[in-house]
């Protein structure tokens, strides 16, 4: 009566079946390699593993509903590099985000100043850069855990006048282990007593060596105080990107990463998401995490209201049921019956592995569930 079994899933999904079984374990669902799961079931497995998957219903027949991977090269689209500002704390990582946002603010978006989401666009030579505010380390391993990587490129922040420190580690193993490629800032050089040089030696210790050096880590020195090295910053995020050639498929239902969401007094649920394939559209059906909702209305980054946004975008939205937390896979659905339908299997699931090995489940009680 399932969509596919669970070996069948894992194909789809490029993974081992071993892997989707332990997926499967921390959504509370116990299963066979040869088990049939439900529609719902693999595509909350894809959401989990960050994997884009597309429903065709072959027959009316809910249970005929084939799951096909999609997107033929043809379709891919490049998109803006997202960015993520990483380092120790003091180091100036707001600072830097701030002077490069407000030498890119055009007069006339005098209010773009104003910082309305978690995450922003620069345009640079007429290409755009996404960036988004350091998430806390918790929410970054969060993202990873689940699957969605929503950073491009890393920027690791060191003060030349303090050199390197704890979370500069912890920042680089991170962008090490997300596979990121690195882009060294040597920040506050116009100290005096500051020496960027010091912080090169220091950082070839973590692998990280300057192409003057006979490496391939781009270092830039730049002072956010005194707005110096911005623009070669900018060029490097560019070549970077134009390296990696990233791309996304705009033409699809989107699907998005919540970068971080609250209650709000007037508005009620609002969360900030940062779209990552397809074009998210006022009016749109979605579940974020367990939330279900349909967007009432988009807010970009200019504070300015939106009726669509395409990937690599930050947006603020409204018209969810409750608050996502950061780190939440966001995707938009056909209709809000589907919506509410997966955004309810996700909550049994996650209060089935809450509960953990205190309760047995019994295989009566997980067919009932999948
Ligand atoms: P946390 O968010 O607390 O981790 O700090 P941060 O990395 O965002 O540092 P922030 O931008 O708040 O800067 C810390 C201090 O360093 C502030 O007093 C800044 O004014 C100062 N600062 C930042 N960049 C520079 C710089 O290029 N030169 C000088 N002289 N001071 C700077
Ligand atoms: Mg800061």
């Amino acid at each position: 009566r399932g969509a596919m079994t669970v070996g069948e899933s894992a194909k789809l999904l490029h993974k081992d079946a071993s892997e989707v079984i332990k997926k499967l374990i921390t959504m509370g669902v116990m299963a066979t390699i040869n088990q049939e799961l439900d529609i719902e079931t693999v595509l909350l497995l894809a959401a989990e593993f960050g994997v884009e998957v597309e429903v065709k219903i072959a027959v009316e027949d809910d249970r005929f509903e084939t799951v096909e991977e999609v997107d033929d090269e043809a379709d891919l689209k490049s998109r803006p590099p997202v960015v993520t500002i990483m380092g120790h704390v003091d180091h100036g990582k707001t600072t830097l985000l701030d002077a490069i946002r407000s030498s890119n603010v055009s007069s006339g978006e005098a209010g773009g100043i104003t910082q309305h989401i978690g995450a922003y666009q620069v345009e640079n030579n007429g290409k755009k850069i996404t960036f988004l505010d350091t998430p806390g380390h918790e929410a970054f391993t969060a993202m990873r855990a689940r699957g969605s990587q929503i950073t491009d490129i890393a920027i690791i922040v060191v003060a030349a006048d303090d050199g390197v420190m704890p979370q500069t580690v912890e920042a680089i193993n991170h962008a090490k282990a997300a596979e990121l490629p690195i882009i060294v800032a040597v920040n506050k050089i116009d100290k005096p007593g500051s020496d960027p040089d010091k912080v090169k030696q220091e950082l070839t210790e973590y692998g990280l060596v300057p192409e003057e050096w006979g490496g391939d880590t781009i270092f830039v020195n730049v002072s956010a105080k005194q707005k110096m090295g911005l623009e070669e910053l900018l060029e490097m995020i560019l070549l970077v990107a134009e390296m990696n050639e990233y791309k996304a498929n705009p033409d699809k239902r989107a699907r998005a990463a919540v970068i971080e969401a609250e209650l709000d007094k007037g508005r009620g649920p609002v969360a900030r998401v940062l779209v990552q394939h397809g074009t998210l559209r006022v009016g749109d059906a979605f579940v974020a995490g367990n939330c279900f909702g349909r967007i009432r209305a988009m807010v970009n980054d200019k504070g300015r209201r939106v009726k669509e946004a395409g990937p690599s975008t930050p947006i603020e939205i409204t018209g969810l049921t409750e608050v996502p937390q950061a780190g939440d896979p966001f995707m938009v659905f056909e209709d809000e019956r589907k919506a509410r339908s997966i955004a309810e299997k996700r909550s049994i699931t996650q209060r089935q592995s809450e509960m953990g090995s205190n309760v047995r489940v019994t295989l009566d009680d997980l067919f009932q569930h999948i």
